[in-house]
């Protein structure tokens, strides 16, 4: 079966997770993923966080599947000539050095217009135009300045980040429509254009509600659905609202049976308004049915701590998969909190393709995340990332280089 992107030649020039992110999914929508690393070194991530001595990180397998590597050196006028030969053989360049560098190296937007006027840019970057674009910027820097920070933890504590790559996977998935998008207007205009992605920018787009609640809040001067109504005080921004829900729905953590012991012995409970009955019922509190401080979303606002106390008393009789399954039967939206252990074994996400294990010639066997987008047309096979600089000769062969020449090129340094 064909792939949707069969046919896109994608010069992969990224390292460390948000380009990487971005290409990969590329690759598994069926594009030619050709990474181009430094000569001797490779992508730092292939030496980062190793658990194995002398094979290529899980960080690095993790990000990189369904790539062909080959290492130039970039800076050697020799090696500029092939990466020339490369940019204009494929369709889009996704990059995300630091601000400057490709300039640095000779890669103009001008200079990449002049050899491929169709070809496509794609950067990621800390920050977009201003004050801040000379910056380099890693996955905690974006959360703190794309406003996740300052809106995710308790009220009674500082700023948290969270484990959710939000700054690097997510603008990497950003920079992915980009691309994608780019290459449509491009069948019906035929030239190239320039995609950014900026990290602060990709952040704040998943922070969208706290913009929300900002400009709620300088109107009204308090939100209802925060915990710090009606005890607490607001002050001039939004505050951190814990494990609020952060919708209409009121929503918090509690705990299951076996919490003393297991850190993860929890579940997340939506009190939706529409089977507010429901849960009366199954917590053995029929009385809040209809009970004219308890039975109506408004009435419960100001008591929710008290309520939530109340289901904890009822989730803490059961274990998180229990309480699942009993809510569930009532229509309870909850939620159990799964440990990465337990995502792990899940047979239904190895089902799904969503968690698959992979084989590679020097670590073995290991477990990744597959492509979390299903096309019914374009499935995904996940195959194993690169050993370093494992496609050079084969890459520089189909940009028309003999044996001969490659050979030189290595003496020189160049590849
Ligand atoms: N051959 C020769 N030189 C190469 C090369 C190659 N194949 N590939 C890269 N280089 C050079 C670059 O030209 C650059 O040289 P210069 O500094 O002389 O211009 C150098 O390697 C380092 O690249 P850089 O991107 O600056 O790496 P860094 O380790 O200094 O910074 C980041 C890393 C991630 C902070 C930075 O790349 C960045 O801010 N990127 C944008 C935001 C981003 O993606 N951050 C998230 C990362 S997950």
């Amino acid at each position: 079966m064909g792939k949707a992107l069969d046919g896109v030649r994608i010069l992969d020039f990224t390292h460390v997770q948000s380009g990487p992110t971005c290409t990969q999914l590329l690759a598994w929508f069926g594009a030619d993923v050709i990474k181009v690393e430094r000569a001797g070194a490779g992508d730092i991530t292939r030496e980062q966080l190793r658990d194995i001595p002398d094979a290529d990180s899980l960080y690095f397998t993790m990000l990189n599947h369904n790539k062909r590597s080959v290492t130039i050196d970039t800076k050697n006028p020799e090696g500029k000539l092939v990466l020339e030969a490369l940019i204009q053989k494929c369709d889009v360049m996704v990059e995300n050095f630091a601000p400057g560098a490709l300039d640095r190296m000779g890669f103009t937007w001008e200079r990449i217009q002049e050899l491929n006027p169709k070809m496509i840019v794609a950067s990621v970057k800390g920050f977009g135009p201003g004050p801040y674009e000379d910056c380099k910027v890693y996955e905690n820097v974006a959360q703190c300045v794309g406003g996740a920070a300052s809106t995710t933890g308790f009220d009674d504590g500082p700023p948290v980040v969270t484990g959710a790559q939000i700054g690097d996977s997510g603008t990497g998935l950003h920079l992915a429509l980009g691309i994608v998008t780019a290459l449509y207007q491009r069948t019906m205009t035929g030239r190239g254009q320039k995609v950014l992605a900026a990290m602060q920018d990709g952040v704040l787009n998943l922070c969208r509600v706290k913009l929300r609640d900002q400009q709620r809040l300088q109107r009204t001067g308090v939100m209802k659905e925060y915990p710090q109504y009606p005890n607490g005080t607001f002050g001039e921004a939004v505050p951190r609202a814990g494990n609020a829900s952060g919708g209409g729905q009121p929503g918090w953590i509690l705990k299951c049976k076996g919490w003393e012991h297991d850190p993860n012995a929890y579940i997340y409970f939506i009190t939706q308004a529409p089977v507010w009955v429901k849960i009366c019922n199954v917590i053995g509190k029929e009385e809040w049915a209809t009970d004219a401080d308890y039975a109506t979303p408004n009435a419960r606002l100001p008591r929710l701590k008290e309520i939530f106390a109340e289901i904890e008393r009822w989730t803490m009789t059961k274990t998180k998969f229990e309480a699942m399954e009993i809510l569930n039967r009532h229509d309870i939206p909850c939620g159990p909190i799964l440990s990465m252990k337990e995502i792990m074994d899940d047979e239904s996400l190895r089902k799904t393709g969503t968690i698959v294990e992979v084989d590679h010639p020097v670590r073995g066997k290991y477990l990744t995340v597959g492509n979390p987008i299903k096309l019914s047309d374009s499935p995904t096979e996940v195959t194993r990332s690169p050993l370093l600089g494992e496609h050079t000769d084969e890459v520089m062969a189909e940009l028309g280089y003999s044996p001969a020449q490659i050979e030189a090129l290595r003496t020189a340094g160049a590849i």
